[in-house]
């Protein structure tokens, strides 16, 4: 059986994200209620109603794919894949694709199974860092030099949990270029995609630009969606896409119908969506820049260029769990340590997706002035 230790970021959430009054470290922004979205069309309701509640199709239900497929300019909608969450679509992608002994070139620190399955399945897994003091930019260098004949896939995340980091337009040809030339896999996880702050920053998704890789996409976090449980994987390889399709059967075999209903209607009204999520999180990326500036004493911070999240710095080399623990304690105030990610990290994630962030950065600075 694959050996899979536990997901820390995912423990440390169960513990304490459904008992602390603020959360100022989540990865989504702010959601919303069925009944909201069933208001974002006449007639809604009563088809939801109506809804039926049979099996759906493997790939997911042929509607949904239409819509999913128009993110896209080279995907058509039976090159896509809906699953339940990005992360049934990181495991069964994962499971599907990779053999012991592959190796694999990941973007690093990054969301745990990113790294972790495909080190359970018994693949060598080599760690593409980016660092704080290189503000968090990826070395395409470094990936050049990395990549050796059994390298099968190479893994990226951008926009960036938890750092923000959001690649330029030529920084993204290029990465595509060198593998591409080396006829690598890739897989892009683009659960980010559509939360840059402004739209000139979209990067093209990976499988519209190359044919070896795959895109995620998922409800969970620009659109305030993650109860629905639903992502997805888009691709032109349809040797990839039969993989899956065949490793389901023993997951989930099809979507939830419901989920799969509300999905559908809240992606006609996409764009909407994500627009409210970047108002509310470039209101509190304001608040975040003057409270960085007043506290230079104690943090150093890597504004991040995209995505709801960012990953500041504790500096003088301060234990990072005990401040994050004795913030919560003292304020009812949830950060992330980043020793979820990484055991030697001096970051915290914050999130900026929440309607309470004012006051939550109140409470912080309450407890920064003990
Ligand atoms: C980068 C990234 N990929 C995938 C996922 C999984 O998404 P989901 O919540 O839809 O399962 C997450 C969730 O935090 C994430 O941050």
């Amino acid at each position: 059986m694959m050996e899979l230790p536990p997901f820390r970021l995912e423990r440390f959430f169960a513990a304490r994200e459904f008992v602390a009054p603020f959360n100022l470290c989540a990865s989504d922004v702010e959601s919303m209620s069925i009944g909201d979205l069933l208001q974002l069309e006449e007639g809604a309701e009563e088809k939801y109603k109506n809804h039926w509640l049979g099996y759906t199709e493997t790939l997911g239900a042929p509607g949904l794919r239409v819509e999913i497929a128009k993110l896209y300019t080279k995907i058509s909608a039976d090159q896509v894949l809906v699953e339940a969450g990005g992360e049934e679509v990181i495991f069964t992608f994962m499971n599907a694709v990779l053999r012991p002994g592959d190796h694999v070139i990941v973007h690093y620190p990054c969301y745990q199974s990113l790294h972790q399955i495909a080190s359970g399945i018994g693949c060598e897994v080599t760690r593409w860092e980016a660092r704080a003091e290189s503000s968090w930019k990826l070395d395409l260098d470094f990936l050049r030099n990395a990549i050796k004949e059994s390298t099968r896939l190479v893994v990226i995340n951008v926009p960036h949990n938890p750092t923000g980091f959001q690649m330029t337009q030529t920084e993204w040809r290029e990465f595509i270029e060198i593998a591409s030339a080396r006829e690598l896999l890739v897989y892009s996880d683009e659960a980010y995609r559509g939360s840059e702050y402004e739209d000139v920053d979209r990067l093209p998704a990976a499988c519209d630009l190359y044919e070896g890789a795959s895109s995620l996409g998922l409800m969970s976090k620009g659109y305030g969606l993650p109860g629905l449980r639903l992502g997805w994987l888009a691709t032109r390889n349809a040797d990839i896409l039969a993989k899956i399709s065949r490793f389901k059967d023993y997951t989930t075999i099809c979507s939830s119908a419901p989920s799969e209903f509300l999905a559908e209607l809240a992606l006609r009204h996409g764009e909407q969506l994500l627009e409210r999520g970047r108002e509310i999180v470039t209101a509190n990326l304001e608040l975040l820049r003057s409270f960085f500036a007043r506290h230079t004493d104690c943090f150093r911070w890597v504004p991040p260029l995209a995505s709801p999240v960012t990953f500041p710095t504790l500096t003088d080399g301060k234990d990072v769990d005990s401040f994050c623990a004795d913030l919560l304690e003292a304020e009812g105030v949830l950060l992330l340590p980043g020793t979820v990610f990484s055991e030697t990290s001096h970051e915290f994630r914050m999130g900026m997706g929440r309607r309470n962030m004012p006051e939550a950065l109140t409470r912080f600075e309450q407890f920064l002035a003990r």
